[in-house]
């Protein structure tokens, strides 16, 4: 069972949560995906992440049709706002912009609350940072909702540190997490001071594409080396090549989630197990620097 990581007073998510960027893609009937939406929870895979733009729009809404309101309770529901793409579903959108005025946000949560037929949000977050974003705007915008119990808690996704500091300074309670990228291949975040800010604050971040979007299965000299390394420590502890990824992920003090990404409930499984996975110094370092292909930074 998925172990809960608690955020704050108000809201725990499972340390493994299910992401739906690629649910249209996984070519499931709406039968097949209750089912499978089903089964997560049971493994403890309580939390799923949306976004209003998964889908070109669709499916937060194809969600809300499909998954009882009995099944929603056992859940977190994390959504996002703030990207506005050109889309059949939205014809007002010319060009790609990005849009966190306090107008846009509080307008995106009753959109993303209607489709996902729920009258809360466990967590809404900022998609991503905007250059022209005005951080008392979005401050008032965070505080009307959290107070309304439209959301319960609010974060940030692909912030860097100070664009989190800047938003935090404004706010009377904490932002609960910075959602970003983190993988075996994608170190970024534990040199440009992602990771120490998420420790430093007790904000643990979620972790997108946390098997590098597939990408560590793929060509390249360094998924084929990062591989090699993943199997070959698979194999000592019996483990899976993927568990062994999570866990890579998981070790780091700063208590990353990773958000999984495949629509198929044999991967999802066993993805579940690494929640019980503690690799080793040596065991994760060897995989830093297959990854750096190096020694190690
Ligand atoms: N905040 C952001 O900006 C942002 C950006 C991107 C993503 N996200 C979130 O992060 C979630 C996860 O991202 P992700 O989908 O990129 O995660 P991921 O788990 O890194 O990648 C999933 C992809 O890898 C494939 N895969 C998984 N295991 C495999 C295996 N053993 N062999 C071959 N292929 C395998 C899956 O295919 P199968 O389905 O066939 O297993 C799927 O296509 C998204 O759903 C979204 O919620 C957020």
């Amino acid at each position: 069972m998925v172990s809960k990581l608690n955020l704050s007073e108000r809201l725990s998510l499972s340390r493994l949560s299910l992401g739906v960027w690629r649910m249209n893609q996984w070519n499931l009937s709406n039968e097949a995906l209750r089912a499978l939406f089903e089964c997560v929870v049971e493994l403890g895979i309580t939390t799923i992440d949306h976004a209003d733009i998964y889908g070109g729009y669709t499916c937060e809404e194809r969600f809300g049709a499909i998954v009882p309101s009995s099944l929603r309770q056992k859940m977190q529901l994390v959504t996002k706002c703030g990207i506005k793409l050109v889309s059949p579903n939205r014809p007002e959108h010319r060009l790609k912009t990005y849009d966190i005025s306090a107008k846009h946000i509080l307008a995106s949560v009753d959109t993303s609350l209607k489709n996902l037929r729920t009258d809360y949000l466990d967590a809404l977050l900022l998609h991503r940072p905007n250059p022209l974003m005005n951080a008392d705007e979005i401050a008032e915008a965070f505080t009307a909702l959290r107070k309304s119990g439209k959301v319960l808690e609010l974060g940030v996704s692909n912030f860097t540190p100070s664009q989190v500091s800047l938003l935090q300074s404004r706010l009377s309670f904490k932002l609960i997490t910075n959602q970003i990228e983190f993988s075996v291949l994608h170190l970024a975040p534990m040199y440009d001071g992602t990771l120490d800010q998420a420790q430093e604050r007790a904000m643990p971040p979620m972790a997108w594409s946390p098997l590098a979007g597939g990408r560590l299965f793929g060509e390249g000299e360094q998924a084929w080396r990062v591989r090699s390394e993943l199997l070959s420590i698979a194999n000592e502890l019996g483990r899976s090549l993927e568990q062994v990824a999570l866990a890579w992920i998981m070790k780091h003090p700063s208590k990353p989630m990773p958000i999984l990404g495949s629509g198929k409930l044999e991967r999802l499984k066993d993805a579940a197990n690494a929640d019980s996975l503690a690799l080793s110094d040596e065991h994760w370092f060897r995989i830093l620097r297959a990854s750096t292909g190096g020694d190690v930074p």
